[in-house]
């Protein structure tokens, strides 16, 4: 993160702005690594990433940083999340461990984690790539298969009405897949994504939004961001994760300027039972929580069908709690002014303007007979597609797909010569667009 970045922070446990009292790495574009300084204490700097938490790592971490031995301390930091309940129970002794801060012990847990860490600090090696050498099942399906999942797809349709670019805080930014959509729009020295857990802000720093700004932090506690810094608040798949969800909701309408937008993408109804929802309420209750700001709510299938079916955003709608209560997914905006709830035309327009890498969705795979190649639908686990399977948008399960080749040079000039059979791949979700080095 850069200099001028690091100085807008302020503590989330002690409220005071933190001095850079230790840099061990730093060029002209950010710190890499280093130590931030409060009244409370020091939280470390890893890989140009301010770590805000206080957990058992913290300390040895820090530890490693005054040593001035940076790899160790990264690699004290990176853990491979997985929904496996024997790797759950390795990273939560090997932390318990950590916590004892001794040298010797430290090394060894390092080195545990040796195979994990050389994949993901692997510079050449492709996104999809690393996650199927990690082998985390279900974790790993959700992480290839995230821009084409069905709580994902309300997020396209809500960054085409974006505008107003000022700094964008993104609250739950995981691996960067959303990140990654909202860089199409704004640029990324722009984005300052933020999540719990580190390795994600990592990986999406290396694959995602490399431009992108990144805090490390705990959307449980207050932001450690200026009033009125940001112009919008973004958040997907993530609200219903967070228990104080009125503390959030009032520190996101605290960062947020006077014409920002708030726009939480899939948030969970309480009215429905679901394995992975964290926490969520009622319609009425994510209501009441920005009454006292323009607020409107919409089932996703709404947004989504908009988008991809009807080619608009129609945000002058207006749903009562009550009409939502039948709808599992739903997305929220909330604005001090009330310009963007009016009908959005044309989406496909700004959104086929930003597309860089344009690939064959990698839930399909892809076969080559007799000089042309069609593709059919990856089978999933049984888990995961029970979970993430798309209802809103008719994909096919198999598709010849003419004479079109499926590498990103192909379908860039597919896009130049026949921008309609190259936008209706794109609305059936056979064409996505993904970072550079995603496959
Ligand atoms: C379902 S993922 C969504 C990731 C991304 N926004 C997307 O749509 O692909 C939810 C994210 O919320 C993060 N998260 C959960 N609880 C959190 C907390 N208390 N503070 C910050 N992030 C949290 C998780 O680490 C995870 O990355
Ligand atoms: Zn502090």
């Amino acid at each position: 993160m850069k200099r001028s970045l690091l100085k807008q922070l302020s503590c989330p446990y002690c409220g005071t702005g933190y001095d850079l009292s230790t840099v061990l790495t730093e060029d002209e574009e950010e710190v890499h690594s280093g130590i931030l300084e409060c009244d409370c204490g020091h939280f470390p700097i890893l890989s140009g990433i301010p770590r805000l938490l206080l957990d058992d790592l913290t300390i040895p971490i820090l530890t490693r940083l005054e040593q001035h031995d940076e790899n160790a301390a990264l690699a004290i930091a990176l853990d491979w999340p997985s929904f496996g309940l024997l790797k759950a129970i390795q990273r939560k002794l090997s932390r318990i461990l950590f916590r004892f801060n001794r040298n010797r012990l430290t090394d060894i847990l390092v080195r545990m984690k040796g195979p994990m860490l050389q994949v993901i600090r692997d510079q050449q090696v492709k996104f999809v790539d690393m996650v199927s050498t990690l082998e985390s099942g279900f974790w790993g399906e959700w992480l290839k298969y995230r821009f084409g999942m069905e709580p994902f797809l309300p997020i396209y349709a809500l960054t085409t009405t974006m505008t107003n670019h000022g700094y964008v805080l993104e609250v739950g930014s995981g691996a960067g897949h959303s990140t990654f959509v909202l860089s199409r729009f704004i640029d990324g020295t722009h984005i300052i994504g933020t999540d719990n857990t580190f390795s994600f802000l990592y990986i999406a720093k290396k694959y995602f939004v490399p431009k992108g700004n990144y805090v490390c932090l705990d959307a449980n506690n207050p932001l450690p961001f200026p009033n009125g810094f940001f112009s919008h608040v973004v958040c997907s798949d993530t609200f219903q994760f967070i228990n104080s969800k009125i503390a959030l909701a009032n520190e996101t309408k605290r960062v947020m300027h006077d014409d920002g937008h708030i726009i939480f993408s899939h948030i969970h109804n309480n009215m429905f039972v679901h394995e992975f929802a964290g926490r969520p309420l009622s319609p009425a209750g994510y209501y009441r929580l920005f009454e006292d700001l323009h607020v409107r709510i919409f089932p996703n299938q709404e947004l989504t069908t908009d988008l991809f079916t009807h080619n608009r955003i129609d945000l002058s709608r207006c749903w009562t709690p009550e009409s939502l209560n039948a709808f599992e997914g739903l997305s929220l905006i909330a604005a001090k002014n009330d310009s963007t709830f009016c009908l959005h035309q044309d989406p496909w327009k700004r959104s086929l303007a930003c597309i860089k890498t344009p690939v064959i969705n990698p839930a399909y795979s892809v076969k080559l007979e007799h000089g042309r190649y069609s593709i059919s639908r990856r089978k999933m686990s049984k888990e995961f597609s029970k979970l993430q399977q798309v209802t809103s948008i008719d994909m096919a399960d198999q598709l010849d797909l003419r004479d079109i080749e499926p590498t990103t040079a192909y379908l860039l000039d597919l896009k130049e010569q026949d921008p309609e059979y190259f936008l209706k791949l794109m609305r059936k979700l056979v064409i996505i667009d993904v970072p550079a080095h995603y496959i």
